[in-house]
């Protein structure tokens, strides 16, 4: 994929629906009792995939456009899969999916691609085995081989990283415990699973505690089907937003943009550094708030320089890249702490990016837990993807403010979270 620079971006992007909450639509309307229609369903590979798994466990799913059916089976109606259970590259499948498996009473194998199965799944296998699951690992990555029990022991799991697909699958695992299960978390994390439990009618339980805040759910619980709207990906909205802040002249609108406040974080940040974005219009809608955003370019040069770290990094993760990207174009730059998890995701996303950075031109450096990049000219470059799809976006932005021709080597792979990405994106390029 070539890009080339443009001078700014004008019109409206409807972003596809939410990844994670996606994710957790499909897999909680499988496991409740009646049918739920899915709106604005991710277009995806990752969510295909979980669709694809929960087909194969005898889920029926109807698809419409972006319009998704789930015929729900209840806790206990799933049939036993024929063949491995394909994750893909999707680390939400796996994970929220081995949760749903160890409670069922049949054995079922988890596997996914080359990138996947290099993720450590040790975070998900330790506390699935507590709850008396027997699990086969290849050294702590997949392929998982699931033999479930009905019910498992409920347990109270202190979570040793911040990971919301850990918590969710001790959440899902626990609503087919003999008890009450909880985790304990000391850094927030996104709670979409917690919060469409609850539309569903299931009674999560929340306490904070010093130093932390435990979830509990009962074994006990039932799902019962409800119509369910996905609001549009506030991690995909990411690329738009920092690409037309950036373009003097810009005005973009981004409707009905998901702003749940565990995700939100990055539009604080780009505000924080000068973006003018608006959020108008702001709802909730099955207990996900969200808004539209309108994005005018041009940065103010007021900007904060602080170091990114903590929780704030926690809760945008996904957005590191882009984020990067945005430093290169900010007076102060930009430095991101507390983000180790970065080099466990779909690549190792902090030297992907630094070393990408740094093939445009970019003053960069690299930390263990993070980079700090400082404002650079960027050069038109041949980028690498490492067949991660936030790369391949990130530096597809990069390449609409460098100088020179910007080529995307495996650009194809933002699919995985945006399939139509370049075409919306070259649809409101000037
Ligand atoms: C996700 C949680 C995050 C995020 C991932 C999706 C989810 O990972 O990076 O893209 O849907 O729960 P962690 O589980 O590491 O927080």
């Amino acid at each position: 994929m070539k890009m080339s620079p443009v001078q700014r971006l004008e019109g409206r992007v409807d972003l596809p629906g939410d990844k994670s909450i996606s994710h957790r639509a499909a897999m909680l309307s499988a496991v409740a009792e009646g049918t739920t229609r899915i709106s604005n369903f991710a277009s995806n590979a990752d969510c295909a995939s979980t669709l694809a798994c929960l087909e194969a466990l005898g889920v029926r799913v109807d698809r419409e456009g972006s319009t998704v059916t789930v015929h729900g089976v209840g806790a206990d109606g799933f049939r036993p899969p024929t063949a491995p259970l394909d994750c893909g590259n999707s680390g939400t499948t796996l994970r929220l999916m081995a949760g749903i498996l160890a409670g069922q009473d049949f054995e079922s194998a988890l596997i996914g691609d080359e990138s996947l199965s290099s993720r450590p799944m040790e975070r998900v296998v330790a506390p699935l085995e507590k709850m008396g699951a027997g699990i086969s690992s290849m050294d702590g990555h997949a392929p998982l081989v699931i033999r479930g029990r009905n019910p498992l022991n409920a347990i109270e799991y202190i979570m040793p990283v911040a990971s919301a697909q850990v918590k969710s699958c001790v959440l899902l695992a626990g609503l087919n415990s003999d008890g009450e299960t909880s985790v304990i978390e000391s850094v927030p994390t996104r709670d979409h699973t917690e919060r469409m439990l609850r539309w569903f009618g299931v009674d999560v339980r929340e306490e904070h505690l010093n130093g932390g805040h435990r979830i509990s759910v009962s074994g006990d619980s039932v799902l019962h089907a409800r119509d369910i709207v996905v609001p549009s990906d506030i991690s995909s909205a990411a690329f738009f937003l920092v690409a037309a802040a950036c373009l003097e002249g810009s005005h973009l609108t981004l409707p009905n943009v998901g702003l749940n406040s565990t995700r939100s974080a990055v539009i604080d940040v780009l505000r924080g550094r000068g973006a003018d974005i608006e959020i108008l219009h702001a709802r909730t809608e099955c207990n996900e708030p969200s808004a539209d955003l309108l994005v005018k370019g041009g940065l103010s040069r007021t900007g904060s320089s602080e170091v990114l770290r903590g929780g704030v990094v926690a809760n945008l993760i996904d957005e590191v890249p882009i984020l990067a990207v945005f430093g290169t174009q900010l007076e102060g730059g930009l430095e991101i702490r507390d983000a180790g998890e970065l080099r466990v995701k779909e690549s190792d996303r902090i030297a992907c990016t630094v070393s990408n950075l740094k093939a445009m031109g970019a003053d960069v450096e690299e930390f263990e837990d993070g980079l700090r990049v400082n404002r650079s000219h960027l050069r038109g470059a041949t980028i690498d993807s490492f067949g991660d799809h936030r790369i391949a976006m990130a530096f597809a932005v990069a390449g609409l403010f460098a100088e020179g021709e910007t080529g995307i080597i495996g650009a194809d792979c933002a699919a995985v979270s945006f399939p139509e990405f370049f075409e919306v994106l070259r649809r409101v390029s000037v």
